[in-house]
């Protein structure tokens, strides 16, 4: 069974878990998220019965990492529970992107949502898979989220309100871009499964989580009227919000790279402009618009003499069954 399922750019972030932090209850979250699901930066996950007498992991065409397996593992163990499989057969499971991961552009989100589609997919095969994504849907939220929060966002689209275990699909089919400043592609120093517990001991994380339900209602009602100058400032401000949270928190963590701050730095700085910034776990900058602005971010970096590798994506609905 082969799925490929698409990474997604939250708008309002999911930054901080909710204990008790045991399996069932895994990922869930302080507070409400809303994303955006995107279109070419997917994760292929492909499942087959493995001819060796033990799992064989390949992340990128190579044997997993030992932590990335033991996540793996430990999904596959998940969903057979949920299926109520006890007795099941070594696996050969391969996960690839068509994007470089660990750069803000939600690697875990499309990988877990697609694992946790194959999954389903082989063990019980194609139309029950099919039948699940129609009746199902808040099950496989939940599912991928027990593999890495953001993926209940990419089970569906093109925006998805996570809201307690899962997430669903508004009704919004707005047609907006996602042009993304690839800054770097290492990958980040600290993952964001450490981030969301240091932002937490933040002193002003209580008053964020106060402060976001009205946010999320705005940019609901902005998302509803299809006004770009209302979500974007939002946006913006939620993002920059995120990063203050681990930047100010006593055990700091700043994501940014120079080069992120002088291009944030920039673009706050244009007399007018179109497009609206957003950032994940990363130094990779996000411009939500509502027309293509690729041209617009090649003056912008040649005027300020960075050389950066342009991802243009856009809002798509979520995954395929290949
Ligand atoms: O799913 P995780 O644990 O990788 O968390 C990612 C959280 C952010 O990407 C930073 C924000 C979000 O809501 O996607």
């Amino acid at each position: 069974m082969k799925v490929s399922a698409p990474s997604n750019i939250a708008f309002i972030k999911y930054w901080g878990k909710q204990p008790p932090l045991n399996d069932q209850t895994r990922n869930l979250a302080t507070n409400s998220s809303l994303s955006m699901t995107l279109t070419r930066a997917r994760s292929i996950v492909e499942i087959r019965d493995s001819s060796e007498s033990r799992d064989v992991i390949e992340v990128f065409g190579a044997p997993a990492k030992p932590k990335d397996q033991e996540k793996i593992v430990k999904h596959v163990e998940r969903i057979c529970a949920y299926l109520e499989i006890t007795n099941r057969s070594p696996l050969l499971v391969k996960s690839d992107n068509t994007f470089p991961a660990g750069t803000g552009l939600a690697s875990s989100a499309s990988s877990f949502a697609a694992l946790t589609f194959a999954l389903i997919g082989h063990f019980k095969g194609r139309s029950f898979l099919e039948s699940s994504i129609k009746t199902q849907l808040p099950f496989l939220s939940a599912l991928a989220r027990r593999g890495s929060g953001s993926a209940a966002r990419s089970v569906c689209g093109p925006y998805m309100l996570w809201d307690g275990p899962s997430a669903r699909a508004i009704p919004c089919h707005w047609k907006l871009y996602d042009t993304v400043l690839m800054l770097s592609k290492v990958h980040k120093a600290v993952p964001s499964s450490e981030g969301h517990l240091l932002a937490m001991e933040n002193p002003e994380f209580s008053d964020r989580i106060k402060r976001l339900p009205a946010r999320t209602a705005a940019v609901l009602e902005a998302l509803d009227q299809r006004s770009i100058s209302r979500l974007g400032p939002l946006i913006e401000e939620e993002a920059l919000e995120m990063h203050q949270m681990s930047r100010t928190a006593p055990n700091p963590v700043d994501y940014l790279l120079p080069s992120t701050k002088t291009v944030l730095h920039a673009v706050q700085n244009l007399k007018s402009r179109n497009f609206f910034f957003t950032l994940d776990a990363g130094p990779n900058i996000h411009f939500i618009s509502e027309t293509p602005i690729k041209s617009s971010i090649e003056d912008l970096l040649r005027n300020l003499n960075i050389k950066s590798e342009i991802w243009e994506d856009e809002a798509g609905i979520g995954p395929e069954l290949l």
